[in-house]
């Protein structure tokens, strides 16, 4: 048998392209609706979760007061915060200079306090007409701010980081 006799076989269409078109289309349609579900499910989650920052509390415990020696200026440093001991009673003043945000350091040898920065001065036991805080040389601003002081049940020191008060302000023991 030669080749031109061979007879050839007509084209068949597949098997049955109706049902493969449906099946593709039910499948696209079936994934489009599971990621508009998805989406929806993420955005009503978000939607419903409390918009809340989860935030350290600004009250921090500075332990018993007997812990502090009279006439002391004691910096805790992961607070930030200077606790004061002197006759008139406790307090605390935030170490953060207000010029542009160092944490200032005590210089007991001169009474002050004073930023590594760009020199600011600020006063506790000197000059002794400045008040504790007051700044008294350098480019800050403003003076370190009181932070308001109590005592807990236990008769610990308590500071609440994000309440200024008044100066001269004591907490007496
Ligand atoms: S940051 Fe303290 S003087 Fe500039």
């Amino acid at each position: 048998m030669n080749m031109a006799e061979k007879k050839q076989e007509p084209m068949q269409p597949a098997a049955n392209p109706g049902i493969a078109r449906r099946e593709f289309f039910l499948r696209v349609g079936l994934g489009s609706i599971g990621i508009a579900a998805a989406g929806t499910a993420a955005f009503t989650y978000q939607f419903l979760s409390p918009n809340v920052l989860y935030e350290p509390s600004p009250v921090v415990n500075m332990g018993k007061p007997e812990s502090y020696q009279l006439d002391s200026v004691t910096l805790v440093v992961d607070a930030r915060i200077f606790v004061v001991h002197l006759k008139e009673g406790f307090f605390a003043l935030n170490a953060v200079c207000t010029h542009l945000g160092c944490l200032t350091a005590w210089k007991p040898d001169l009474g002050i306090i004073a930023c590594p920065c760009h020199g600011s001065k600020f006063a506790v036991f000197q000059p002794p007409d400045k008040k504790p805080g007051e700044k008294f040389d350098g480019p800050a601003p403003k003076p370190l701010p009181w932070l308001k002081m109590s005592l807990n049940d236990e008769g610990e020191l308590m500071v609440d980081r994000s309440e200024e008060i008044r100066p001269l302000t004591f907490v007496r023991v």
